[in-house]
């Protein structure tokens, strides 16, 4: 394999924390499951930080505006597998991998930065 190829393989995994693969299946998955709220871009709900009139937050934005990157992998995973408020919960409907896959998808909408600034957070939480 030529040398560049192997750089190019090395920063698709390291640098979108997800193989090529991988993103391409969450996508799917983030735009039939998860976009309706959380936005085709990730940009959230109107209004996200304030409760609404039910009293439950609205859906935030999965960008580097919203909070998903302060939590660990490990947290993220547990709030999709499990739910919280009105998140549903999607142990049911998507399996493991989907779950792992639909999670590299979101990391895409980061910065370089923020994926790193999360990457430190999720490895100091193991
Ligand atoms: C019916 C609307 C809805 C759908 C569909 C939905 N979510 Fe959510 N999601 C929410 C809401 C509302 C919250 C905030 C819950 C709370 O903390 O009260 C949330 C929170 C989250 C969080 C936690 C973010 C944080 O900063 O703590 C993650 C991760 C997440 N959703 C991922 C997903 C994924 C992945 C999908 C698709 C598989 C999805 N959501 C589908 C409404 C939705």
């Amino acid at each position: 394999m030529k040398p560049a190829v192997v750089l190019l393989m090395g920063w698709l995994l390291i640098g979108c924390a997800g193989t090529p693969v991988q993103v391409e299946e969450g996508k799917i998955v983030y735009e039939q499951y998860c976009a309706s709220c959380h936005g085709l871009n990730g940009e959230g709900q109107a209004n996200w930080q304030y409760p609404s009139e039910d009293g439950f937050l609205p859906a935030p934005p999965h960008t580097d505006n919203g909070h998903t990157w302060h939590h660990p992998d490990t947290q993220l995973l547990m709030v999709i597998a499990n739910g919280r408020n009105k998140m549903p919960a999607f142990q049911e409907t998507l399996t493991a991998a989907q779950q792992e896959a639909v999670l590299a998808y979101i990391k895409t909408f980061w910065s370089p930065e923020i994926q790193a600034a999360q990457a430190d957070v999720t490895r100091q939480s193991e």
